[in-house]
This record gives structure tokens, C-alpha cells and sequence, in this order.
């Protein structure tokens, strides 16, 4: 099973970037968790973050029958991005939005998403254990959905 690990703008500065929101762990540092617990759970994971709208929509475009599903922060452009979502749907594969901060306890612009009524589900305010647990989920789905 391989998951696309997706990281929209800002998330290359975390650890440095309000750690009160983001906590202070790098993304470097939440990939390595990542791929620790996927290689306990026998799966692949590949991972992309950019700044830019463009490049994310390409590499989802790319990636898209070479995986199984998504994980997707896509931080700012979650609130505003067509295009992500168009190109997340259009690529026929699962995800679940995660974030690292609780949307829903912030400004009022981050309670919209354009890509949650499309995602299998979504994970706010664990910090860097929101990609864990949206990791476990879309395993879990993927999994029951080969058993059939
Ligand atoms: C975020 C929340 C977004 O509102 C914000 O723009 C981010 C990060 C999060 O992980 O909490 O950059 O997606």
C-alpha cells in the first residue's frame, strides 16, 4: 500500500513557525514518525511539500495511480484552493485533510474547507499525532476496502 503525503505553504518552516499553533516539531522530523510507523505497518510513503498552488496540483496529478490514497495538510490553500480540490477529486484516490492546529478554535476563515466534504475525514489540533492518526485511518479504510 503507498500513501502520498501531501504539505501545502508555510509547512517548511515548522519547528520554527508559531510553535503555539504548529508545536515546535520540523516537518522533516513529523516525516521520519511517519515513515517509522509505516514501516511497522508494512506500507509506502511518499512525500511532497511546495509553496506553490501549481506545483501541488502537478504533483498530486503525477502521483495519482502510483498510490493508494492521501494524507493532505494543506495548509492556507485549504481555505481557498479550487484547484487542490479539483485535482484531489479528480485523482480518484481517499484522503484525509489533517492539521496540526485546531482549525475550528482559530480565526473564523479556517473553519471553511474546500476539500473536507470531499476527504474521507478530517484531523484537527493533534499537532504532528494528527498525521499519525490520519495515517492509521486511511490504512485502516484502504485495508477494509481490499477485504472487501
Ligand atoms: C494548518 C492550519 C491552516 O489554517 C494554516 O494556514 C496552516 C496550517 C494546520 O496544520 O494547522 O498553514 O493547516
Amino acid at each position: 500500500m503507498k500513501i502520498g503525503v501531501l504539505n501545502g505553504p508555510n509547512l517548511n518552516l515548522l519547528g520554527k513557525r508559531e510553535p503555539e499553533h504548529y508545536g515546535g516539531q520540523t516537518l522533516a522530523e513529523i516525516e521520519a514518525l511517519l515513515e517509522e510507523r509505516a514501516r511497522a505497518d508494512g506500507s509506502e510513503l511518499v512525500f511532497f511539500q511546495s509553496n506553490d498552488e501549481g506545483d501541488l496540483v502537478d504533483w498530486v496529478q503525477q502521483e495519482a495511480d502510483r498510490v493508494d490514497g492521501w494524507i493532505v495538510n494543506a495548509a492556507a490553500l485549504t481555505h481557498t484552493s479550487v484547484a487542490l480540490r479539483d485535482a484531489l477529486a479528480g485523482s480518484g484516490r481517499p484522503f484525509v485533510e489533517v492539521h496540526l492546529s485546531n482549525v475550528y478554535a482559530r480565526e473564523p476563515f479556517r473553519h471553511t474547507s474546500l476539500l473536507a466534504d470531499r476527504a474521507l475525514g478530517v484531523i484537527a489540533g493533534f499537532r504532528a499525532s494528527s498525521y499519525v492518526f490520519g495515517l492509521e485511518a486511511l490504512t485502516a479504510h484502504l485495508r477494509a476496502r481490499e477485504a472487501g
